[in-house]
Order: C-alpha cells, then sequence, then structure tokens
C-alpha cells in the first residue's frame, strides 16, 4: 500500500528519496512521485506505474533539493494517473497520504465553495487545501497541521512539505504507520523503518494521533492532544542489506527457501526442546479459563489461522470461531466474557485486521496477536504478543510469514491444550519432537524444487485451476490457489475434497489441472475417492503426497509431488512448501511480476 518518505537534508536528496521509494516497492503500488523544495518553490516529479518511469522522469527532469518528500500511490480513489500521483501541491504545500480520508467529499465541498480548484479525483487532495487555507488565515505551519488533523476521519499517515518554511517536514499519523529516523545533521519520515534502513538506524514510532516536526537537528513529537511528547528512539535492527536476493531470482523465491531456517529460528522461543516442553514467550497468560477463542485474520494470515482452528478443536478442545476481518467487525459477531481473541498478521498493520482487534477489546476479549513486525500497532496493542521470526518479508506473496504463523500457532494449541489439562506430558514431548522436526521435513520438500519448476509449464497453460485438500490439508489447498491466483493471475479455487461434488465437479475437463493434497494418514482413502472421481471425469490431477502416498494412488495422475512421510502435525507446514513452489515456477514460467503482482498490496492499510 502506499509508501511515505520524506528527508530534511543537508545535501541532495532526490536520489536518496528514490532509494527510499525502492525499499518502499513491496508494499505495493501504481504510481509514485516526488517533491522537493529548491531556491523557494517546491519542485514535482510524478510518474505513473513502476519506479523506473520516474527514475526516467528524473533523468530527464532532475530535482535539486535538500528537503523533499516522495510516495509510491496504490490507487484508492482515483485512477492510478500522474494527476493523481503524490505529492499533492496548493500554494506552496506538497502532501503525501497513506490510507483514506472517509470525510474528504464533505471537507472538498466545504474548499471548493470558498473558490478552491481540485486538480485530482484522489481524497488525499484535501489535506494539502485545508493546511493550504489555514496558512492563508495567518496561522504557522504547526498550527496550521494542529488544526486539520481532528477534521480528517479515517485512516492517515501523512508528511507535509512547506515553501516558505524549507527547512522542515511535518508528518502525522492514525490508523497507518509512520516512523521518524535521526539522522547527523539530517531527519527522516518513513512509512517504515526499511524505508530509511540506508539513512539511519535510530528511529521512533509514532503513536497513533501523533504528529511530528522533522527539521534537520530535531523531531519535536505532540500527541493528537498537542501536548509535546517523547516516544523512544530505537535501534531498528533493519540492515539495508535485506534487499540483497543473494543468488534468488526474486525475494519470493528468497522466502520461500529460507522457510526452514526461519520456522527453526521461530520455534526457538516457542520450544524447549530439553525439557521437552512448549513455552511462549509470555508465560503469564494462563488460558484454562478461556471458554471459547475467536481467530480473525486476512488473507494468508487467515488459511493459517483456519488450520490453527483444527488444531485447537483437536488438542484443547476449546470452541474456536474464526472469521474474515472485513466481515468480523460489521456482522456484530457474539463475543462471550473472558473470552480470547486472536489476530493473525504479518505486517500488523492490515486496516481490517487492526479494526477488529480494536472491536474485540471494546467488547472485553482478551487480545493475543501472532505478528511478524514486531513494532508494529497490533503488536502494540496485544495482551499477549506472540511474535513470529520471519524476519522481513519483501515478497508481496506471503510465504515465510505463513509457515512461522503455522509453527507459532501449533505450540500455541498445545500450550492452550496443556493448560486446559486435555494434553499430558508425553503428549506434550510427542509435539516438540514433531514440530522439532519441522525445519528439516522442509528442506526436504524444498529439495523438489526442480521436480515441480519441471512440470510448471503444464499449470502454466491452464485457465482454471482447483485445488483439492480435506481437514488441516483444505486450508493448504485454499492458501495454494490464492498463491497461484495472485502471482500469476490464473483463476484458481481451493475445494474441500469432498464438498467438490457438490459444484466444482461441474467444471472437470481435460482443461482443469486438480491439484490434490494428500498426505497418507487418517483422511487419504477419502481424499484419494475424491480424486478418483475428478480422474474418472477426465481430470488431470498432480498429486502432492509422500511416497506411501504416491505408491498407493499416483497412477493416473499427469504429475506427483513427493513429500517427506511427516506427522499430521506438521504437514501444514511441509504442504505449504510445494504449492508455493508452483505457484512461483508457472508465475515465473508465465513473465508476471512475481515480487509486485499487478493490483496487490504487501500491507494493505485501508479497509
Ligand atoms: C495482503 C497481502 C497478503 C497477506 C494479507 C494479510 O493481501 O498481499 O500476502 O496475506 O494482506 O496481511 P497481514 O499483514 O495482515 O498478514
Amino acid at each position: 500500500m502506499c509508501g511515505i518518505i520524506g528527508i530534511v537534508g543537508r545535501e541532495q536528496v532526490a536520489s536518496r528519496l528514490m532509494d527510499g521509494l525502492r525499499r518502499l516497492e513491496y508494499r505495493g503500488y501504481d504510481s509514485a512521485g516526488i517533491c522537493t523544495i529548491h531556491d523557494g518553490a517546491l519542485e514535482r516529479r510524478r510518474a505513473e506505474g513502476k519506479l523506473d518511469n520516474l527514475a526516467r522522469e528524473l533523468v530527464a527532469s532532475p530535482l535539486d533539493g535538500a528537503v523533499g518528500i516522495a510516495h509510491t500511490r496504490w490507487a484508492t480513489h482515483g485512477a492510478p494517473t500522474v494527476g493523481n500521483a503524490h505529492p499533492h501541491v496548493v500554494d506552496g504545500v506538497a502532501v503525501v497520504h497513506n490510507g483514506i480520508i472517509e470525510n474528504f467529499k464533505a471537507l472538498r465541498d466545504e474548499m471548493q465553495s470558498k473558490g478552491r480548484r481540485f486538480e485530482s479525483q484522489t481524497d488525499s487532495e484535501v489535506v494539502a487545501h485545508l493546511v493550504a487555507d489555514q496558512l492563508a488565515q495567518g496561522l504557522a505551519p504547526e498550527a496550521a497541521v494542529a488544526a486539520v488533523l481532528p477534521r480528517l476521519h479515517g485512516a492517515f499517515a501523512i508528511a507535509i512539505l512547506f515553501r516558505d518554511h524549507p527547512g522542515m517536514i511535518i508528518g502525522a499519523r492514525l490508523g497507518a504507520p509512520l516512523t521518524v529516523g535521526l539522522g547527523d545533521g539530517e531527519s527522516y519520515l518513513g512509512s517504515d523503518a526499511l524505508a530509511l534502513a540506508a539513512l539511519t538506524q535510530r528511529i521512533a514510532y509514532l503513536e497513533e494521533g501523533d504528529w511530528a516536526v522533522v527539521t534537520h537537528d530535531a523531531v519535536r513529537i505532540h500527541d493528537r492532544d498537542n501536548n509535546p511528547v517523547e516516544r523512544e528512539i530505537v535501534q531498528s535492527g533493519v540492515s539495508a542489506a535485506i534487499y540483497d536476493k543473494g543468488n534468488h531470482a526474486h525475494y519470493m523465491q528468497k522466502e520461500i527457501f529460507e522457510q526452514p531456517v526461519v520456522v527453526a529460528q521461530t520455534l526457538q522461543s516457542y520450544v524447549r526442546p530439553l525439557e521437552q516442553k512448549v513455552a511462549l514467550p509470555q508465560m503469564d497468560f494462563s488460558f484454562g479459563p478461556v471458554p471459547r477463542i475467536t481467530i480473525v485474520a486476512c488473507g494468508t494470515s487467515f488459511y493459517a489461522g483456519m488450520v490453527a482452528k483444527y488444531w485447537l478443536e483437536h488438542f484443547a478442545r476449546v470452541p474456536v470461531e474464526l472469521d474474515i476481518a472485513s466481515e468480523f467487525r460489521y456482522r456484530d459477531p457474539v463475543l462471550e466474557a473472558g473470552g480470547l481473541a486472536l489476530f493473525i498478521s504479518q505486517s500488523g498493520e492490515t486496516a481490517d485486521t487492526l479494526a477488529a482487534l480494536r472491536h474485540a477489546r471494546a467488547q472485553g476479549q482478551k487480545i493475543a496477536v501472532v505478528v511478524n513486525v514486531p513494532t508494529s500497532s497490533m503488536a502494540r496493542e496485544a495482551d499477549l504478543l506472540l511474535p513470529t521470526h520471519a524476519g522481513p518479508e519483501v515478497g508481496v506473496a506471503s510465504t515465510k510469514a505463513f509457515t512461522c504463523q503455522l509453527a507459532v500457532l501449533a505450540a500455541l494449541a498445545a500450550k492452550v491444550a496443556r493448560d486446559k489439562g486435555r494434553m499430558s506430558e508425553e503428549e506434550e514431548r510427542d509435539i516438540v519432537r514433531h514440530l522439532s522436526e519441522a525445519p528439516a521435513a522442509m528442506n526436504a520438500a524444498l529439495a523438489h524444487d526442480e521436480d515441480i519448476k519441471a512440470m510448471a509449464h503444464v499449470i502454466a497453460e491452464a485457465r482454471d485451476v482447483l485445488y483439492l485438500g480435506r481437514g488441516q490439508d483444505y486450508p493448504l489447498a485454499l492458501e495454494g490457489a490464492l498463491k497461484l491466483k495472485e502471482i500469476s493471475y490464473i483463476h484458481a479455487e481451493g475445494y474441500a475434497a469432498g464438498e467438490m461434488k457438490h459444484g466444482p465437479i461441474a467444471l472437470i475437463d481435460d482443461a482443469v489441472p486438480i491439484i490434490v493434497l494428500a498426505p497418507s494418514g487418517p483422511l487419504f482413502e477419502k481424499t484419494v475417492s475424491n480424486m478418483q472421481e475428478v480422474q474418472a471425469r477426465g481430470g488431470k490431477v498432480v498429486l502432492i503426497s509422500d511416497a506411501e502416498g504416491i505408491a498407493q494412488a499416483g497412477e493416473g495422475s499427469i504429475a506427483t509431488i513427493e513429500m517427506p512421510k511427516v506427522h499430521p502435525l506438521i504437514a501444514p507446514l511441509v504442504y505449504a512448501i510445494p504449492v508455493q513452489l508452483l505457484a512461483y515456477h508457472v508465475a515465473v514460467a508465465k513473465g508476471t511480476d512475481v515480487d509486485q503482482p499487478r493490483n496487490l498490496a504487501k500491507s494493505v492499510t485501508v479497509e
């Protein structure tokens, strides 16, 4: 989603702003722009599409200046055209904005009634007009911003540049993240620590409602009531080097291959192999009295939650409700007193999930959060913080964050079961042993990369693809279909294998490949029966199973992908890998933009 960077610098900033924008590319965008102050004027360049287009603009027409703001825009209001790209410049005020100003129409009408003319279809331009209007009434920039912020409804992170006050940028946040960075005689603003990684490691995260005046040698932060506040300066620990893809062609490929290591890293905080116990980073939380767990998430994180529902119900015998965040908050859910609401998110900033979290808190739920970005809004609002240690995920399509979420959720399920007295010490030891085996099994799954690559062309030619799974492999079928859609743009559906007869079987012909996820085990026979129903109708099956499953049921498939034989508990962590690799290789075969697929954003900070 939109990305912001601002530099109050001592030297030329255009190329550094561009570098910051490149670090924000992963969030997803469809136009970009940059504005600097030079010789008492605001100068701006904007371009549709990829940053290379903006870079070409800057080569053709370079920008001077030591102070500037820049933006990658993911269109919400108004098409991704140059005219709608940020920064919006009005009477010596330049604004970049991430989020949605929900009351922009009323504010625009008000500004238009004062004779102001709008140049774009965006909701964001109104912020520039409102600030310019206050300045025209004689207010100083700080007072103007303080007057405008309470009038903005919705979610925003903004950065504002003032032609007549060239040594400063004002930033503000509410519902969308913004950080300030401290340099040597320079200061910065950025959507996240990654944007600032090449500039500084010393950063402060603005809190909800904060606004900050950023000058060369100081950052003055105010809370939503305009009181001066201090926010802790932390070492971001995000090195510019994470942008190195190593030997990989894409971040997504790198992140798929990192999974055994980051899952092992994550498990270190959740299992004690010597004592053979599961342990959460925060041990003071007892699940014994929790009557019900409500899991809420979006996208891939939702599918991790779906697997967790199977585990929590199976091991801990606790009822679990599961909801997509955007549905949860508006369906007036019944939340039992003393209940636990569990939110799962890679970014910790997804607007729908964050709003759902706040809704659940207002309904008296305890809040647990499984999150990959430890400084995110969700992490900060959790009663029980369950971090994943996947490291920064750059590819838009989530991979390593998903398997790390699964690792945490498996440990959580065991902990809940223990606290509720539903799991013996011996069973706990088994869980620890199986989880500890997961990284090696994932490595073994990755060893089939070449086989998957070799068959990807078959899928690349298809117009529709079905994924089938049962039990805890059903969410994996959904995740496989999502991955394929996201990065290869092939229409794909995930189905519970047993449900296929109730509709999708009508789609089957020899042009529709069916990917069947069927580890040998309790549900294998049932899934295989569904697979045979497909084959009997000419369907082309790709069977993903272990050697035993393939020996039993592989005949008649157009391809088989062999996974190591694993305990059912860790099967989702292992079977995630072939579905990720398949989507990856199909996308590469089709020549799509794997890391930044069209229309998608990494962190969806608007509802
Ligand atoms: C976007 C991303 C997905 C991600 C989803 C939820 O749609 O493209 O990869 O699964 O958001 O994001 P979260 O950060 O909350 O896990």
